[in-house]
């Protein structure tokens, strides 16, 4: 996905060096509504503030680095989600996004349902009070622990990923004289990418019952899904409510979602023919896009909510089934674009004729997506607004290894100094909840803003935490 490198304006080469950058944006100071969440702001004094609060002082109380995250616009999201789908539909919030006991009220209190898919998060739900029927369990390798929880608990789901899975569920079940809402989460053959998608004939990866039998064509609907299927129907403890397909994340092109869709729906069919049971549910998973940075072009709730329902009606209609109750699992989409990583400036090193590097106090143990995902993200400097030239950047972490980059390519004033404050948007998914101890770095904390107040959801780690788990 490398973009084109532009010879505009750069302070250190008349012609950059290739990279995944475009020209630098007409105004350093200028914060793309794109990326960045819904309350930040630059004020007229020229730092940034977010929920009404300047980042100097969040910096000042907090400390750096902190994922800095805006609940108005966390709600709103969650809102927008709900309100697409619509009374007809369900939306689970993926909690592998970014889960903590205050997220967790906040979606209650939204109306949205969680998805978990650890003893951990399953824990962290029911702590803070999300009811266990609005809970779904995933999975590919539960462990006896994690489903006696979720079966006791009384989740009202949890998705079947495997043969011993079925078998597991439905023996805990039993043993605790339950009747569990289970889906079966099938792989359609679907490869989604960012901007494709490829149908594949085997489903080469780890989750999920194939749709397809070996070889064959996915629509032939004959494979392991259709036997899970088989299986689930006799088992008394279990109830068979609905099929599950998640087809992969940072998706932006729907046409995968209606394979999959498609797919789902003909297995229904099948198991209609062959059962005689309709079954009520379709979960057609997360795996929504967001904008990393301003050339991402992601849709809106509304326009999947619509492109969603309207392929499940329409393949339900032509199969002559009753449509069922519809689920989708963003996770990303919610919780991605709500947060932004604050970073002091520490160092600067120039590389005359190349770029220079900004090392910022945290990296890849709390961003690891650039150096495994080679993501891509923006950066801006907060603390102040600055006229200066772009200068082109890679901002780094302080980890002992080169490919310790958080954003690989950036534009940043030329006048940059040690002391700013750097902050990069969209960092609400998948940073805080991927975040390491690497180098025995401290994870930051997570601070959630709303209407000028600002307080801690998660708080920094201390040297204390480390030394607790080193028992030795
Ligand atoms: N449902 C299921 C069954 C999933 O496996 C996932 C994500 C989701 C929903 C939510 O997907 P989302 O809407 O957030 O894309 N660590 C990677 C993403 C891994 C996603 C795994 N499953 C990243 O940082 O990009």
């Amino acid at each position: 996905m490398s973009r084109s490198a532009h010879p505009a304006g750069p302070r250190h080469a008349d012609v950059l060096p290739e990279g995944h950058y475009t020209a630098p944006p007409a105004d350093l100071n200028s914060l793309d509504p794109r990326v960045w969440a819904q309350t930040v702001e630059r004020t007229p004094e020229g730092a940034v503030a977010v929920g009404g609060l300047d980042v100097r002082r969040l910096a000042e109380e907090f400390g750096t680095p902190a994922y800095v995250m805006d609940e108005t616009d966390f709600r709103a999201r969650c809102r927008a989600w709900r309100d697409a789908f619509g009374s007809d539909a369900d939306v689970y919030y993926a909690g592998k996004a970014f889960l903590s006991r205050a997220v967790v009220r906040w979606l209650h209190e939204e109306g949205l349902n969680l998805d978990v898919c650890s003893g951990g998060e399953l824990a962290t739900a029911l702590d803070a009070g999300m009811p266990a029927e609005r809970i779904a369990l995933h999975g590919n390798n539960k462990s006896d622990e994690e489903i006696e929880r979720a079966v006791e608990a009384g989740v009202g789901r949890i998705v079947l990923d495997s043969f011993q899975e079925i078998a597991r569920v439905a023996h805990t079940a039993a043993r605790l004289g339950r009747r569990q809402p289970v889906q079966i989460r099938v792989t359609v053959g679907v490869e989604a990418h960012t901007h494709e998608f490829i149908a594949t004939a085997h489903e080469d990866q780890k989750f999920g019952l194939a749709l397809a039998g070996g070889g064959s064509s996915s629509e032939a609907g004959e494979g392991p899904a259709a036997e899970a299927v088989r299986r689930v129907l006799m088992l008394d403890s279990l109830e068979l409510t609905g099929i599950h397909s998640h087809i992969g994340s940072q998706i932006f092109d729907m046409a995968g979602f209606e394979v999959s869709a498609r797919r789902v729906v003909g297995l229904l069919t099948r198991i209609r023919d062959e059962h005689g049971v309709e079954l009520p549910e379709i979960d057609l998973g997360g795996g929504l896009g967001i904008a990393y940075t301003p050339e991402d072009d992601p849709r809106e709730p509304h326009e999947i909510a619509k492109a969603l329902g309207d392929i499940v009606t329409r393949e339900c209609e032509a199969a002559g089934l009753a449509v069922p109750r519809l689920s989708v699992e963003p996770g990303r989409a919610i919780a991605g674009p709500t947060a932004f990583t604050l970073y002091e400036v520490g160092t600067l090193k120039e590389l005359e004729g190349l770029r220079t590097y900004v090392s910022v106090d945290g990296g890849m143990s709390d961003n690891i997506r650039t150096a495994l995902y080679d993501a891509e993200y923006s950066v801006s400097l907060v603390s102040r607004a600055s006229a200066a030239e772009p200068m082109l950047s890679r901002v780094v972490g302080k980890h002992c290894e080169s490919g310790d980059i958080v954003v690989r390519d950036a534009f940043l004033p030329a006048d940059l100094a040690p002391g700013d404050l750097l902050a990069v948007p969209a960092t609400g998914a998948y940073c805080r909840s991927m975040a390491s101890n690497y180098n025995h770095a401290l994870r930051p904390p997570v601070v959630a803003v709303r209407d000028g107040q600002a307080r801690t959801i998660v708080r920094r780690e201390t040297e204390e935490d480390l030394l607790r788990l080193d028992v030795g």
